[in-house]
Order: C-alpha cells, then structure tokens, then sequence
C-alpha cells in the first residue's frame, strides 16, 4: 500500500519507482545544474533571494559585448566566484554521483551545465581503478570557470592562480599573441563546444531513462536533452526542491534537496 505520510518511501513511492528506472536502463544521462553545488555553498542563478541573477545582470558580466567593454569588470565577477569557489567542496550528491558512475560507467554519461569543477573534485576524490572509464568522467557543456583561454586566438591553459582585476593593466594576457586572456565559460550568445554537445544528442537520443538535478531546465540547449529523452521513450526523473518546466513532464519528480535524496537514489 502507498505510504501517505511520505510519498518518497512508500513501496510504490517515488524514490522507489525512481530508483527501478534508473537500475533497469542500459543507457543513463544525467543532467545537473546549479542546485547540485548548492549544498556546497554555491550560488545558483535564478533563486529568488540568493541567486546570482537576482543581484547581477548577466548582460553585463557573461556575454563577449561584457568583455570587449569592461574586461576589468568581469574578471573581478569571475575572480570573485572562483575565491568563493576555492573554500568549497564536493557534497553527498556530487559524491553519489561520482561514486555511481564509478561503480558502473558502461552506457552512462554525466553532463553538467556547471563551471565549479565540483564533479570532477568528487571524481578524483574517489580515485578508483574504473575512475578513468568512459562513462565516469564529467563532461562540461559550459566550460570550466578554472581554465583560462586567449580573447584572440586558439590557446587555452589551466588557470588556477588568481587574477588580479584592479586595472585592465594587470588582467592575464596571451603568451601567444598578448591579447587578453578570458575565462573558459561559455557566455550568454555564444555556442557550446560541439563536439560535447553533438555527443550530449547522441546520448539523448539512445537513452532509456535521463536523471536531472538541480537545474532550473530553461538555458538551451542543455534544457532540451531532457526532453529529447521524453521524445525517443525514455523515462525522466527530476530531482528539484522546486517546479520547473520539466516537472509536469517528468515520468517522476522527486520534490527534494540534491544532497539528501541522491545517495538514497543511487547508493
Ligand atoms: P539555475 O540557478 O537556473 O537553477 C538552479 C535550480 O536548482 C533551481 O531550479 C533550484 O530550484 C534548484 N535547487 C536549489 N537548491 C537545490 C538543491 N539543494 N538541490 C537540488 N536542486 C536545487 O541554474 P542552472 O539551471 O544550472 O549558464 O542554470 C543554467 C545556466 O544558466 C548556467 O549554467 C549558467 C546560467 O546562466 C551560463 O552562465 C552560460
């Protein structure tokens, strides 16, 4: 009989139907957005009272026309959420995940709209014998906010030291070509790395059940894999403490924070 006091735990609830989707498929995404790195203590965007895009417009700090103009000013943004970053660490839903994808890589693939390299912190964490399998390694579709690129030409290097955005004199400049260097995000207007995506696709495509955590499901074209799942017959379970656009068409929605539900989800 279906638990009423607490729809997650009863045999037929949703933690359970969640689990038997996602054990049952051959071919696993997973999508998580910023609620994942929540509990760590990172900003999302689009929370009402905390979320970045509430105090700050993305216009001015995330797009190249924000560079080419202020260059001082976004690296002062991203300097700023990269110190942030440096103090936090990975949490009981980075560490089920990475754990999960470990245990078991054959068919799966984790992508992440995040930049905070926490999955991957929580993946070396592990260092297991599988660790380097095909499916267990994150995958970025929006860069990595500790890599570096040049503003001008092709080269890209890790950037791990901290800039110091006081003048447009001291921002990093290019060994190649002495243009400004800029961080390895993608930025509102511009394409995703296609060769990721084109793979992100395929892997919707083909896949029989597609785990989202904490992504507010709204920024393309990470939002539409989901729903390519849905399309090709496959089951979808969101993991979210609040409704997004995806949740009517979830096959199940478990109303929860990322970090208590995804070790009883996938351990
Ligand atoms: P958002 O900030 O849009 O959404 C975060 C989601 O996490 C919301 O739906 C929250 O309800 C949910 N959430 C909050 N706490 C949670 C928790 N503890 N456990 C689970 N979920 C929780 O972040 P994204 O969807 O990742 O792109 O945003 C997508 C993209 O928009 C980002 O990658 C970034 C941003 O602009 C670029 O910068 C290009």
């Amino acid at each position: 009989m279906h638990d009423a006091r607490d729809p997650l735990r009863g045999p037929l609830g949703r933690l359970t139907r969640a689990r038997r989707l996602l054990d049952e498929a051959e071919r696993v995404l997973v999508l998580t957005g910023a609620g994942i790195s929540a509990e760590s203590g990172v900003p999302t965007f689009r929370d009402e009272m905390e979320g970045l895009w509430s105090r700050f417009r993305p216009e001015e700090l995330a797009t190249p026309q924000a560079f080419a103009r202020d260059p001082r000013l976004v690296w002062a943004w991203y300097e700023w959420r990269r110190e942030q970053l440096r103090t936090c660490r990975p949490n009981a839903a980075h560490r089920a995940l990475a754990r999960r994808l470990a245990a078991a890589p054959e068919g799966r693939r984790l992508y992440t709209q995040n930049v905070d390299g926490l999955h991957d912190r929580a993946h070396d964490e592990l260092a297991c014998p599988d660790g380097d399998a095909e499916g267990a390694r994150p995958r970025p579709l929006h860069g990595d906010i500790f890599r570096v690129r040049c503003s001008r030409c092709a080269w890209h290097d890790r950037g791990l030291d901290p800039v110091d955005a006081s003048a447009v004199d001291t921002l990093p400049r290019c060994p190649r070509c002495e243009a400004l260097v800029r961080p390895a995000v993608v930025w509102f207007g511009e394409a995703l790395d296609p060769e990721v995506l084109e793979g992100a696709v395929e892997h919707a495509q083909n896949a029989d059940a597609c785990l989202v955590v904490g992504t507010s499901a709204v920024v393309q074209p990470a939002a539409s894999l989901p729903r390519i799942v849905l399309q090709a017959g496959g089951a979808v379970v969101e993991v979210n403490p609040q409704p997004t656009p995806l949740s009517s068409m979830a096959t199940v929605r478990i109303a929860g924070a990322a970090g208590a539900v995804l070790p009883e989800l996938l351990d």
